[in-house]
């Protein structure tokens, strides 16, 4: 596993590649866009947390789904690790206008970085990036994720899952954990949810299926 360090000198270095391939190539992002209009997680007035947010696949897939479905008022706020992937998406905001988005560079780990005001959310959504903790420090993270969320509000994690293909492509040469359904189901319960469902990214998107699980739980013990 990389430590913290590791991990934002290795984004950095390779911010340009993961997004040409993953969100480009892979159409991750379209799929990632398809997977939240049919879910219809979003609302109008909802207050929204991409933790790890990185060039900002989560959340322009947001804002887009917002703006063709005539959803407003949402507040939008994201974090990341790596300088790098925030100046990435902080110049597409730019290039594209938009302003409503808050943006901190800060560790899931260590979340007394972030804001004291960024609590209360009706969705946390992470993509990608719980797979670059170290295992025995998912569920902490989790639980303080968990905390940040209004008394009902809804986390959903996208994150890698096992199998041979991933074990090369994520595990390897991306440096990142993978995971089964049975260690997610029972890492979210040492966080504190009480029940997770699980979710597949719609057709024409089936291949995302291959590379991870989609996790949603909803905060029910508070
Ligand atoms: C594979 S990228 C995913 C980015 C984005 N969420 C997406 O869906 O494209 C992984 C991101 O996780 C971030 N990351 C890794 N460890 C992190 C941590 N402990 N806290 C916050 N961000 C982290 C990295 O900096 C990187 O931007």
């Amino acid at each position: 596993m990389m430590t913290s360090d590791q991990v934002r000198d290795f984004y950095t270095q390779n911010a340009w590649l993961y997004h040409r391939l993953y969100i480009d190539v892979l159409r991750y992002g379209r799929g990632m866009n398809a997977f939240l209009r049919q879910s219809g997680t979003l609302e109008p007035n909802l207050k929204i947390l991409d933790a790890g947010c990185g060039t900002g696949n989560v959340t322009r897939q947001v804002l887009d789904v917002a703006r063709r479905g005539g959803i407003t008022g949402l507040s939008l706020h994201g974090f990341d690790l790596t300088p790098a992937m925030l100046d990435r998406f902080r110049q597409w905001l730019h290039r594209e206008k938009v302003e409503a988005v808050d943006l901190r560079e800060a560790n899931v780990l260590e979340p007394h970085h972030l804001p004291e005001s960024w609590i209360g959310y009706d969705r946390i959504l992470s993509s990608a990036m719980l797979e670059y903790l170290p295992k025995d420090r998912l569920a902490e993270a989790l639980a303080h994720l968990r905390q940040r969320l209004a008394g009902d509000g809804t986390l959903t994690i996208f994150i890698t899952r096992r199998n041979i293909l991933m074990k090369a492509l994520i595990e390897w040469w991306w440096k990142a954990n993978i995971y089964t359904r049975d260690e997610l189901r029972e890492i979210f319960r040492q966080a504190g949810f009480d029940s997770v469902t699980f979710h597949r990214f719609p057709w024409p998107f089936w291949h995302l299926n291959l590379w991870g699980l989609v996790v949603e739980a909803r905060n029910s013990r508070r």
